[in-house]
């Protein structure tokens, strides 16, 4: 089936990779955003004959110059765009007092800047094709008081806010704004960030006793960005995450 064309950042891996994966799978036409030139080619060669089907970009998104030639890159293209996935992100697990404040603007910068400045350059685009959707990857670590994510954390539950705002500034323009939490997910990020004590009190507090994986996000993402199936949401933040945020004695 023929989709319009969705821009998804940090494509290069991890959850962008599965999503940009499972979106050309669903006829998208995938504009694949990442500042790891290597990595989109590892997307490319993985998609082999489907390489028609996506545009690769190198680009930091903290270049507000790069995200301004992306946007024209986008009227440019074939079809029409109608979605985009904010899932670029870094992350650091470091406790209050050993945060500094260079790496809290640092996590910021990319987190709720990137995903804001890319936000404002392509509504635009989306609002004269007829609206679209923007979906931002947030955290459970954005809802909950999760231990060393004081940064990590404030830029997702901040990521989380602009959810709720764009939602309710864009709706007239027809632009539907989620936000997926995911729980801990099997991907590069995770495997640099999670030692083996923090995996065991992962199972220990997730009640479904096990990591995600990227599809599984990429899956809510597809259903967010289809306009037939999910319509009428808007504003919601979609926790994916094995029962996390909805535990509290687990015994
Ligand atoms: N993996 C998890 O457990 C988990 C849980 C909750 C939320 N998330 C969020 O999901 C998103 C994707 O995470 P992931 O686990 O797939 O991570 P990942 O590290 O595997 O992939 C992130 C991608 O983003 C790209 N990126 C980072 N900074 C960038 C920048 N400035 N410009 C362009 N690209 C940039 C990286 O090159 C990388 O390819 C992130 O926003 C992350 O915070 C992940």
């Amino acid at each position: 089936m023929d989709r319009g064309s969705v821009v998804v950042t940090g494509a290069g891996s991890g959850i962008g990779f599965s999503t940009a994966e499972l979106l050309i799978e669903a006829g998208w036409h995938v504009v694949a955003a990442d500042r790891d030139a290597s990595a989109l080619d590892r997307l490319m060669d993985r998609l082999d004959n489907r390489a028609a089907m996506v545009t690769p970009v190198a680009i930091d998104i903290t270049d507000e110059a790069a995200i301004s030639r992306l946007a024209g890159q986008c009227r440019e293209l074939a079809r029409p765009l109608m979605a985009l996935v904010n899932s670029a992100g870094i992350a650091a697990n470091t406790r209050f007092f050993d945060t500094t404040a260079e790496q809290l603007r640092r996590i910021y910068e990319v987190n709720v800047v990137g995903a804001f400045a890319l936000s404002q350059a392509l509504a635009p685009l989306l609002k004269e094709n007829g609206g679209g959707s923007i979906v931002h990857i947030a955290s459970v670590s954005g809802i909950k008081g999760n231990l060393g994510r004081s940064a990590y954390g404030a830029s997702k539950g901040a990521l989380i806010t602009l959810t709720k705002i764009m939602a309710v500034e864009l709706a007239d323009d027809l632009i539907r704004v989620n936000a997926i939490a995911p729980g801990p997910i099997e991907t590069p990020m995770v495997r640099e960030n999670h030692t083996a004590a923090t995996r065991e009190e992962w199972q220990r507090t997730v009640p479904m006793r096990r990591y995600g994986r990227p599809e599984e996000i990429a899956s809510a993402i597809a259903f967010l960005i289809d306009g037939r199936q999910s319509s009428y949401v808007t504003g919601q933040v979609l926790s994916v995450d094995g029962g996390f945020t909805a535990a509290g004695l687990m015994n």
